[in-house]
């Protein structure tokens, strides 16, 4: 089964063709240049750079993957969570091109494509390891941090979820306290400061750390950068900036094993996966690596090219849905749901 699938959830206009968890073309169009002098994704910008690209990304999807449109069976789209307006873009051109090709359509949550992301096979089927369920899941995204028990295929259980800010938001939010400027993403800068300074160079709490739960927050140890910035000169600020980057990126991704940790004591499960756009980070997967991989468990990640959002992903999960027969029942209904949650699946 040959899908063409679009996710247009945020700062990405994406497009790709999958069969089955083969990647046979993931194209996209990044708006990030767009949205860096803003100091974050500014919907109508989104918006409108998704309508003048979307049609050029399908083209390349199709041309990159040999294929006409008239080979694809089915049509994927993401319906949400993410950005209401850059989401209806993405809806509207999958409803098109399923109305005017007369194609099935399969609507996917965005998360649960990042989960998908870490089983997907390159043109060869490769890595071809078999699904062997169940699984826990730390998704880590902008908007996004949650622990999920992944039972068997589109079958998600939530364990654990943030309770204020998701890490790649606390990551962001950290490189412009620490930089004084409105820079984004700041994940990756973050990143890129930290290889330069000390992790145990700054005391930042790991908040939640002795709640027996699984869940999350990031807004106090943010307060906590706050602070410690706050008595600082300019000069010394900067003169400290890896330092700082380094101790508060531990302190994000120790709140983050923390949880593993226990999610993996309460649920026996200790095959994790680790998806969305702050798996993009070195020492996240080196610390998840360390203390997952052992001869009785494993962890896995996406591969490099699909860390971030992209629309393989979102074919991978939607072939498992269409396995489900969860198609879109009536094109009518299919709307965005900007906070589209998984612990429910939708009906349209
Ligand atoms: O999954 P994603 O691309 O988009 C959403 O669905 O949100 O995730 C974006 C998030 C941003 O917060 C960004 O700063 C973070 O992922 N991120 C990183 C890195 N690359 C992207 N965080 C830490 N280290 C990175 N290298
Ligand atoms: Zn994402």
């Amino acid at each position: 089964m040959k899908i063409l699938s679009i996710d247009t959830s945020c700062d990405e206009t994406a497009v790709a063709i999958t069969e089955g968890r083969r990647i046979l073309s993931n194209e996209l169009f990044s708006q990030i240049e767009t949205h860096r002098q803003w100091g974050g994704v500014v919907p109508n910008l989104a918006k409108r750079a998704h309508e003048e690209r979307i049609d050029e990304v399908i083209e390349r999807a199709l041309k990159n993957a040999n294929m006409t449109i008239e080979q694809i069976n089915a049509i994927g789209v993401t319906y949400g969570p993410g950005l209401a307006v850059a989401l209806g873009v993405g809806i509207n051109k999958a409803k098109e091109l399923a109305l005017k090709h007369d194609k099935k359509l399969i609507a996917v949550n965005h998360m649960e494509g990042h989960i998908y992301s870490c089983f997907a096979q390159d043109n060869h089927g490769l890595p071809d390891f078999e699904f062997n369920f169940p699984y826990l899941v730390l998704l880590v995204s902008g908007g996004h941090t949650e622990l999920i028990l992944f039972k068997d295929h589109i079958t998600y259980e939530i364990l654990g979820q943030k309770l204020d800010d998701a890490a790649g938001e606390a990551l962001d939010k950290g490189a412009r306290l620490i930089l004084k400027n409105d820079v984004y993403p700041g994940g990756p800068i973050i990143e890129t400061m930290s290889s330069d300074g000390s992790a145990s160079a700054f005391q930042f709490p790991r908040p939640m750390a002795h709640s027996n739960d699984l869940n999350f927050s990031f807004s106090g140890l943010k307060t906590s950068l706050l602070y410690a910035i706050r008595n600082m000169s300019d000069k010394e600020r900067t003169e400290r900036q890896n330092d700082l980057a380094a101790s508060y990126q531990e302190a994000v991704f120790d709140s983050l094993l923390i949880k593993v940790r226990k999610a993996i004591v309460q649920t026996g499960v200790s095959q994790v996966v680790v998806g969305g756009g702050v798996a993009a980070n070195g020492t996240l997967r080196e610390k998840i690596s360390r203390l997952v991989n052992n001869k009785q468990s494993s962890v896995y990640f996406p591969a490099k090219s699909l860390y971030g959002d992209n629309a393989a992903m979102i074919g991978i999960a939607a072939y498992y849905k269409a396995q489900k027969n969860l198609f879109v029942v009536d094109y009518g209904k299919l709307d965005r749901i900007p906070r589209a949650s998984l612990s429910f699946i939708e009906t349209f």
